[in-house]
């Protein structure tokens, strides 16, 4: 007879629900993403959808309908009522006898979560310190795939050394991102900001996309180059750029001081610009 075990309770494989067979827990096989709301409303809703269809066509999982997930996202958040919200969602290639190989048609599996959003505000009133990390990840983080584990290692030990986060050091020996975070320098006496342009190496961070925007609107001119941590270390100033934090200063980097120790100007410019702009419903 096949069975399972699910701690310490055996039971009649057939009878095992699917969401243990499915193949975002055993293989990663699936994509997500994290959407936040600002004075309850979702914020870049359309272009985390866009990033969404192109994570699911990138790895091949079909029959999924984009219309299907922006009404499954707004109705469960409308439902909600949370006003500054964070929404997480999934979808993998299905559940069954695990196999690598696909056998057939599956059904993809769609999961949600509509849960409040802490601001930090300490963080963005004295800055965060970070961490390096060997970027151990595969070659195409642009894609949001439910596989972690390399950020999850990073993260943890950046959390053992009282970082808030890690910055991952690809073989190169250059900066690719945070792990869960996009990240720039301030250089050029405040007038300029760097981050490493995009490709398969990282993630198409959409707060990245409107940092780069509103900084070039504010007249601070955007650079996309890649660069080392010694040049973080010795940057004006550095942050960070994520849905759930949008802007975070860095002041200390590898237990090094960046630049005065505190958020510096341009920084600060770039998260008054950006309060602005939420603000106005975007
Ligand atoms: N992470 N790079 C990585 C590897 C990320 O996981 C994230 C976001 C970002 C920032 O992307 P965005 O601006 O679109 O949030 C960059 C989410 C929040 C997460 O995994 O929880």
């Amino acid at each position: 007879m096949q069975l399972a075990m699910i701690e310490d309770r055996v039971i009649p494989y057939a009878e095992l629900e699917p969401v243990y067979l499915d193949r975002g827990t055993f293989f990663g096989d699936g994509v997500y993403e994290v959407i936040r709301s600002y004075h309850g409303r979702l914020f870049a809703l359309e272009e985390h959808l866009a990033r969404f269809e192109r994570s699911l066509r990138e790895v091949g999982i079909t029959g999924v309908d984009i219309a299907d997930v922006r009404r499954r996202v707004q109705e469960t958040f409308d439902r909600a009522s949370i006003v500054n919200a964070k929404v997480y969602f999934h979808i993998t290639r299905g559940a069954g006898d695990r196999n690598h190989a696909v056998a057939g048609e599956m059904r993809p599996r769609f999961f949600l979560t509509v849960m409040d959003l802490a601001d930090k505000p300490a963080n963005k009133q004295n800055g965060i310190s970070v961490s390096t990390f060997p970027d151990w990840r595969w070659k195409r983080c642009d894609i949001k795939s439910l596989n972690l584990l390399p950020n999850v290692l990073g993260k943890m030990d950046a959390d053992k050394k009282g970082c808030a986060e890690a910055i991952l050091v690809n073989e190169a020996g250059e900066v690719t991102e945070g792990s869960s975070s996009a990240i720039f320098l301030v250089r050029g006496g405040g007038r300029e900001i760097v981050t490493r342009p995009l490709g398969p190496d990282i993630l198409p961070s959409i707060t990245r996309a409107v940092v780069e925007r509103l900084a070039a609107e504010a007249g601070v001119r955007v650079v996309e180059e890649a660069f080392r941590p010694d040049q973080a270390k010795a940057a004006e100033e550095v942050f960070l750029a994520v849905t759930t934090q949008d802007i975070v200063p860095v002041v200390r980097f590898d237990g090094v001081q960046v630049g005065a120790g505190r958020p510096g100007a341009c920084t600060r410019r770039l998260v008054d610009v950006f309060v602005d702009y939420v603000r106005c419903g975007k």
